[in-house]
């Protein structure tokens, strides 16, 4: 392993840590550094390459959409990948109508402004999210992510946005309110916060309470959408319908995406120029990943998700039963977290050196993020590489 830093590197901006890790090639579920060594990809690049590396439908779309010639248009000119991606997500989803942007945050920030624009009265303009969660970067994402480490160095954040804790129904009750409250967010599977699957009941009762207090429900799938959890959207699996829900990460296939899925209440208060993006649904990105959709979408392949992530969780309980040092795992389909009472970045470090890409989520958890294509033998040899490093 190449631990030296390249001479380039030094002119990025210092904000990731990175692995030493020069990566140069992918195909299938591996990807392949400069050095040769081969490397087992059990994090799809924080839940994106969604059919790992090198997959022949998606060269086939990107040469397609290159001999095409147009990379860009603005949002001025009508494309077609596009206005066809969107008619492919209304149809599989509670949504009429979607907007495309170019990350999670800007989905998040977007489907925020969709919720203050509906609410009707400038009083009623208040976003609640959850202790735990992750919505982004930006500064209305930032100010409904639960992380003191990444807000503190940036405050004063956005006003009106307020982080309750979902345990505590009391508490929720007074948060969401009728004369205050535009729109509840909240993460099915909490990503960054753990990979917790948020209980099937605290989704329904934020349902309630949302039409309680005429306020918009936002389901951020940015990480657990896109057939993750064996069904394309993660509500489908908890009978609760919201009225946006986020999309990013998969979405795009590798190339930057975002999107909402908007309710016809909230999409019909929105008005030409209330908001807008230079690239959003380009018809570049947006033949990329309509053809991925193609893919993902087909009943055989979320049933194939579904029943690889059964095998995946039978199996991670087994091994949490072996060792002492698990807490805990939790997940659904192939978004999984074990969680250990000691922090895993050594696991992590170990894992790599044996071949295997694992991140965490939180200084506890293992996070489990492996290309909704891979095998069971592929799986298998994960978990194997991962039980040696415990
Ligand atoms: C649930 C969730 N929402 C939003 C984001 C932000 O997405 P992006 O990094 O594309 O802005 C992330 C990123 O990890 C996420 O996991």
């Amino acid at each position: 392993m190449n631990t030296a830093v390249a001479p380039e590197a030094q002119a990025l901006l210092p904000v990731y840590r990175r692995f030493p890790v020069v990566v140069v090639r992918g195909e299938g579920c591996e990807l392949v550094a400069e050095d040769g060594t081969r490397y087992l990809d059990f994090t799809s690049g924080i839940s994106v390459n969604a059919l790992g590396y090198n997959h022949p439908v998606l060269r086939r779309a990107i040469e397609t959409a290159a001999s095409a010639g147009v990379l860009h248009t603005s949002n001025f000119y009508r494309t077609l990948p596009g206005e066809e991606l969107a008619q492919a997500l209304v149809e599989r989803s509670f949504a009429s109508r979607v907007f495309f942007c170019n990350s999670g945050a800007e989905a998040n920030e977007a489907a925020f402004k969709f919720a203050r624009r509906a609410s009707g009265s400038p009083d009623k303009r208040e976003i609640v999210a959850l202790k735990g969660s992750f919505h982004g970067r930006t500064f209305a994402a930032l100010s409904a992510t639960d992380r003191p480490q990444y807000r503190e160095p940036f405050t004063p954040l956005v006003p009106g946005i307020r982080i309750v804790d979902p345990d505590n129904a009391a508490e929720l009750e007074r948060a969401i309110t009728k004369e205050r409250t535009a729109a509840v967010i909240a993460e099915p599977i909490q990503g960054e916060g753990g990979i917790k699957v948020l209980p099937g009941e605290l989704l329904k009762d934020l349902r309630e309470l949302c039409d309680e207090a005429e306020a918009a429900l936002i389901f951020d799938e940015v990480q657990c959408g896109m057939g993750r959890t064996g069904t394309l959207f993660a509500y489908e699996q908890v009978d609760v319908v919201p009225d946006m829900v986020t999309l990013a990460k998969a979405l795009g296939a590798g190339l930057p995406m975002g999107a909402v899925l908007l309710n016809e209440r909230i999409a019909s208060a929105i008005q030409p120029g209330d908001h807008a993006t230079t690239f959003g649904g380009g018809p570049f990105v947006a033949s990329v990943a309509l053809a991925q959709w193609r893919v993902i979408s087909e009943p055989d392949f979320l049933a194939s998700v579904r029943a690889k992530g059964e095998w995946l969780g039978t199996r991670l309980r087994a091994l949490a039963a072996r060792h002492e040092k698990v807490l805990e795992v939790r997940g659904r389909g192939l978004i999984w977290g074990i969680e250990l009472r000691e922090p895993v970045q050594s696991v992590i470090e170990r894992a790599l050196a044996r071949g295997l890409l694992v991140i965490s989520a939180g200084p506890n958890v293992i996070r489990l993020l492996p290309p909704l294509v891979i095998g069971y033998e592929e799986l298998s040899r994960g978990l194997e590489i991962l039980e040696s490093c415990l």
